[in-house]
């Protein structure tokens, strides 16, 4: 069982859920809130402490988008921790495809190339002991009903990836909301290699799921935002089996670093065509995800950022 957790993109959404399940669990002795805006994690801190009953809770003042901030946070931890699930992200705010100054999009930065960074200071540092989880998503193979395309790589090269990472590979038609997926597609590569390089710690990638009432879709075009937040998710999507609530995006993280049926070096997602119920590993639908060439790719076209 996991005692310390440290959890980025807390103050909110299904990071913020995972909290709260995380410190119903008898074990759990500490969670960190990594947060970027420290407003925001007081309220969630102590919204989490009330409803919890437990005050085990410790903020850590985080931007995923900037290395030199997540550095600086790892520092903060004197003791190591047991699990970090890498949930901060989404569709990259209003900006997404405006570059940083490490030369990635916003939408990189926010959901991978901060969470390499933090993972690799964790392990530097043997600040690591047990589990690392990806906050992946369905949209990395593609979302059919909801018009997401499954990533479509020419070779899955090194260079490739590095004009994903950067944008390049879109020129002038950034949609963030379909890009998305081919970011997490990178992220889940990554996960994966890392899986070879460090067998003794677990590295998963887990989708949540299609989970409602999250501030997620927020950034997306009005149009895009209303009918997918307040219409598709709410009302024709959980008849489809595409939507359902945070308490259970949450359960899939929770259940990621705790059950040891979750094997390292995997992508668990929902079944085909849904983006809810059971997750199954993603290898068997998409035979992409186990190549070692392609995640060895991802892997040194994240790091050129770095
Ligand atoms: N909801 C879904 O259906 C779904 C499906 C598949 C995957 N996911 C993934 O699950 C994760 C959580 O999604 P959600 O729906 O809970 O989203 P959400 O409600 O928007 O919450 C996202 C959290 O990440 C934080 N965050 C964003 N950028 C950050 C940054 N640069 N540094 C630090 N924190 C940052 C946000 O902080 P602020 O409050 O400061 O903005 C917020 O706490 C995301 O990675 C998302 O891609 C979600």
């Amino acid at each position: 069982m996991n005692k310390s957790i440290l959890i980025t993109g807390a103050n909110a959404g299904i990071g913020k859920e995972t909290a709260r399940q995380l410190a119903l669990i008898e074990e759990t002795e500490l969670i960190y809130l990594a947060c970027r805006n420290l407003e925001k994690a007081e309220i969630a801190k102590k919204e989490l402490i009330e409803i919890t009953g437990r005050d085990i809770f410790k903020i850590i003042v985080l931007d995923i988008s900037k290395p030199d901030n997540v550095k600086q946070a790892v520092l903060q931890l004197y003791e190591p921790i047991d699990a970090v699930i890498m949930n901060a992200g989404g569709t990259g705010g209003k900006t997404p495809e405006k570059l940083t100054k490490d030369g990635v999009t916003e939408l990189t930065a926010s959901n991978l190339l901060g969470h390499v960074v933090l993972l690799d200071e964790l392990i530097l540092q043997n600040k690591l002991n047990n589990v690392a989880l990806f906050a992946s998503s369905e949209a990395s193979r593609g979302i059919e009903r909801v018009g997401i395309k499954r990533p479509d790589l020419k070779d899955n090269s090194v260079d490739e990836f590095v004009s994903i990472f950067d944008g390049s590979k879109f020129k002038g038609n950034f949609d963030a909301y379909q890009i998305y997926g081919w970011i997490k597609y990178g992220g889940t590569l990554w996960m994966s290699n890392m899986a070879r390089k460090h067998p003794n710690i677990k590295f998963i990638s887990m989708s949540p799921g299609g989970t409602r009432g999250t501030n997620g879709m927020n950034d997306l075009p009005f149009l895009k935002r209303i009918f997918l937040k307040h219409i598709g998710m709410k009302l024709i999507m959980p008849l489809m089996g595409m939507s359902h609530s945070v308490e259970k995006g949450a359960k899939r993280f929770v259940e990621g670093i705790n059950n040891p049926k979750f094997k390292s070096g995997i992508f668990y997602a929902s079944k085909e065509k849904v983006l809810t119920g059971q997750v199954i590993d993603q290898n068997s639908i998409w035979k992409d995800l186990g190549n070692h060439k392609f995640q060895n790719n991802a892997d040194i076209a994240i790091h050129k950022f770095i």
